[in-house]
């Protein structure tokens, strides 16, 4: 007998080097926390090359691709992971459209930024992507447990 144990999807949300240096990480984390996905991982980050490279290698052909590694390893970001059914799409759709001038006001990009290449946040576009920049950002041992905690102080 084989048992097929589904994962629960995940998904890796960063905040871009702008969003840090504006002071906008608290009301970014706060706009997940709310929506009611679990946090599995959380950190500040100073992002070196190779990785930005291999996390955006699907994009190394395009002619921005020099100026977005450069734009993410430009300053520390905070790397996070989020756990929940639907929680890529949802958290797309909280991200708002990649140009911020097409991003509907209420999406993160549409209430906080202006320019494509400055968009203050990463969301993956997959679970399949979810999975590997999860592998990728977060070493072993930095992901919550949650499943061996019984959150007395929420009673
Ligand atoms: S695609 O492949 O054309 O659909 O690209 P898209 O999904 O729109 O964007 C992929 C990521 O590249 C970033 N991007 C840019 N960065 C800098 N300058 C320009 N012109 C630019 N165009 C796209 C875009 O923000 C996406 O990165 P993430 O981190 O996923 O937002």
């Amino acid at each position: 007998i084989f048992f097929f144990v589904q994962e629960v999807e995940q998904t890796y949300i960063m905040i871009k080097p702008d969003g840090v240096q504006r002071g906008l990480v608290g009301e970014i984390i706060s706009r997940f926390e709310k929506k009611g996905f679990l946090l599995k991982g959380l950190k500040l980050f100073q992002c070196p090359k190779d990785l930005a490279q291999e996390h955006y290698k699907d994009l190394k052909e395009r002619p921005f691709f020099p100026n977005l590694i450069d734009y993410i390893t430009s300053g520390p970001v905070v790397c996070m992971a989020w756990e929940g059914d639907g929680v890529v799409a949802s958290a797309r759709k909280l991200i708002g459209a990649t140009n911020p001038l097409q991003a509907e006001p209420g999406t993160i990009r549409g209430d906080l930024a202006v320019q494509t290449g400055r968009n203050v946040v990463h969301g993956s576009d997959s679970p399949d992507n979810g999975k590997r920049e999860i592998g990728l950002w977060f070493k072993e041992g930095e992901l919550a447990q949650w499943e061996s905690v019984q959150t007395p102080w929420l009673i």
